[in-house]
């Protein structure tokens, strides 16, 4: 069975990162964080909880890797924290595993966010969204509603999903064209 959390890493891997700036926007458990710094130049990782932030750090330093920025905070606030333009971001909506299930990605707050990074990001640049419909049903709701509605003029919008297997979590990719 595809895991898809996995899987959208592929989208970043079909671009050149080496130079550019990346956020992960919900850090967690740090494996996207961890990839994320592999194919960029500077990466911001965000989460609201400080057991995430520290468990990213400590996946981190296992790794010797030194070019991420992890920012305690809401990802409602990234602009007040990344001023350059980015060239890509990653959500992965819900809860930490192994965390409490209390604090998770709220659609208010997720959307919010998006409409701060999207006014950060360059053109070309992508946002990748991993969504378990199953956990966040009136976040995944909301969160389609507004990406439909992106002026087709100046973002392609996509969606990955599974069509064998119900509720499967799926994927949005956002690229800013203009
Ligand atoms: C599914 S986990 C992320 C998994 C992670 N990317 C990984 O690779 O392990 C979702 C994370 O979003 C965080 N989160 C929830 N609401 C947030 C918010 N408003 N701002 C930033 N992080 C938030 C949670 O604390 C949780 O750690």
């Amino acid at each position: 069975m595809i895991k898809v959390a996995e899987w959208s890493h592929e989208l970043f891997l079909q671009r050149d990162f080496h130079d550019k700036i990346l956020i992960d926007m919900t850090c967690g458990s740090g494996r996207d964080t961890l990839f994320l710094a592999g194919i960029a130049n500077k990466v911001y990782a965000f989460d609201i909880q400080v057991e995430a932030i520290e468990m990213t750090r400590s996946l981190l330093e296992q790794n010797n890797v030194t070019n991420v920025t992890l920012i305690n905070s809401d990802h409602q606030f990234v602009s007040d924290h990344v001023k350059k333009p980015i060239a890509g971001a990653i959500y992965n909506l819900g809860y930490l595993p192994g965390g409490s299930k209390e604090i998770r990605t709220e659609s208010d707050s997720t959307i919010n966010s998006l409409k701060k990074l999207l006014e950060l990001l360059e053109i070309e640049g992508i946002v990748v969204l991993v969504v378990y419909q199953k956990h966040t049903g009136n976040e995944s709701m909301r969160l389609l509603h507004f990406v439909e509605r992106l002026p087709s003029r100046h973002f392609d919008v996509m969606k990955y999903s599974v069509l064998n297997k119900e509720l499967a979590p799926y994927i949005i990719k956002i690229t800013k064209t203009a």
